[in-house]
């Protein structure tokens, strides 16, 4: 079998909501363990600041924010000792396979993205001139994002991509520039399997028909992995549900409620065998009590992430920026070793 090389990474935008936590770095968990008695399996997570400032930053927040998620990431149990975990920044090569790739890479495919659209607030369906008008506002960096991405996951010969849903598209524009790349210049890169993650997208607490996001402006529509168990409580206590009686579990007809369950089914290890069977064993609580239950449910779990988090935070910070020079020496070396055959195969 093929040797397997897992790449994810996350933004560093502050303390991860359980969105991120059950849609991605817990699946990231899972693979660790899976793969721990792999020799021949390398997992790579990086913190992608890169990425981070394809929108305005703020140099301290920045900093601050990177700090909060290696903690955050080490917290969940992503323990640097056993996977290859790293600030993007501090590998330079990043940004030399991104010109290259940029090089090869269409206006047009990159154009047509669904992310770059949103964040362009124009439909799918467009006009070239309403786009234009749209574009003259927008950063480089922002549109060719994407590219940076293809060539985070093709420096480390990724076999391997956990990606939420939303992440597919991009996923796929890998593997074209990947297959593009390979047919210039010879079977360089190796072209990439997405993996989706398996869980569904986590609601927001106070409009559960929109998914829970940090970019949400109301502080009370999300939970951290650090909340404390009174703010997991109040912030479940508010929570938005409906007037119907009991618990049922119907995403579109009961989002808020079906949301909640979908937490306790999650966080639940001892869980029922599906959401909807959970649901049943659940039908007689009222709100006020399915709140409890979720808010209780939640706290058990991640009270060891929190209490891990708090004790890293509250430690020497170089000590723990530290945590990560041995994972991007090893990332540096195998993007190294991957952009001395790209700069001889292209002639540099
Ligand atoms: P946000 O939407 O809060 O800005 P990001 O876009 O930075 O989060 O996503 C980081 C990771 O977390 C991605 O893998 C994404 O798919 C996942 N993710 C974000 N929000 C959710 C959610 N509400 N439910 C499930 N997964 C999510
Ligand atoms: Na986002």
């Amino acid at each position: 079998p093929e040797r397997k090389v897992v790449f994810s990474g996350i933004q560093p935008t502050g303390v991860p909501h359980l969105g991120n936590y059950l849609g991605a770095l817990r699946q990231w968990v899972r693979l660790l363990h899976e793969h721990e008695a792999a020799p021949d399996a390398t997992l790579l997570f990086s913190i992608v600041d890169l990425h981070a400032i394809t929108v305005k930053q703020d140099p301290r927040a920045l900093r601050q924010w990177r700090r909060e998620m290696l903690a955050s990431l080490i917290a969940v149990g992503l323990d640097p000792a056993r996977c290859v975990l790293f600030a993007q920044s501090r590998v330079k090569q990043h940004a030399e396979l991104m010109w290259i790739l940029s090089c090869g890479a269409s206006m047009g495919y990159l154009g047509r993205m669904t992310q770059w659209k949103s964040k362009m607030q124009l439909p799918d369906t467009a006009s070239p001139l309403a786009s234009a008008a749209a574009t003259s506002q927008l950063k480089l960096g922002l549109f060719s994002y994407p590219v940076l991405q293809a060539a985070d996951i093709l420096l480390y010969n990724t076999t391997h991509v956990p990606v939420g849903e939303d992440q597919a598209q991009h996923l796929e524009f890998t593997r074209e520039l990947a297959i593009g790349f390979n047919h210039l210049y010879g079977p360089l890169l190796t072209v990439p399997e997405t993996q989706l993650s398996p869980a569904k997208r986590v609601m927001s607490l106070a409009e559960p028909t929109k998914k829970m996001s940090k970019s949400d402006p109301k502080p009370k529509s999300r939970i951290l992995i650090t909340d404390s168990r009174d703010a997991i409580h109040a912030k479940l206590r508010s929570a938005l549900t409906d007037s119907v009686e009991g618990v049922s579990y119907d995403r579109d007809a009961r989002p808020g409620v079906s949301n909640l369950v979908d937490l306790i089914y999650h966080f639940d290890q001892a869980g029922a065998a599906s959401p909807e069977e959970l649901a049943l064993d659940l039908k007689d609580l009222s709100m006020r009590a399915l709140k409890e239950k979720a808010a209780d449910t939640i706290d058990r779990s991640i009270a060891p992430v929190r209490e891990r988090y708090e004790e890293l935070m509250s430690g020497d910070q170089k000590e723990l920026v530290a945590h990560t020079e041995h994972g991007a020496q090893k990332a540096e070396a195998i993007a190294e070793s991957t952009m001395q055959r790209v700069r001889a195969a292209m002639g540099m």
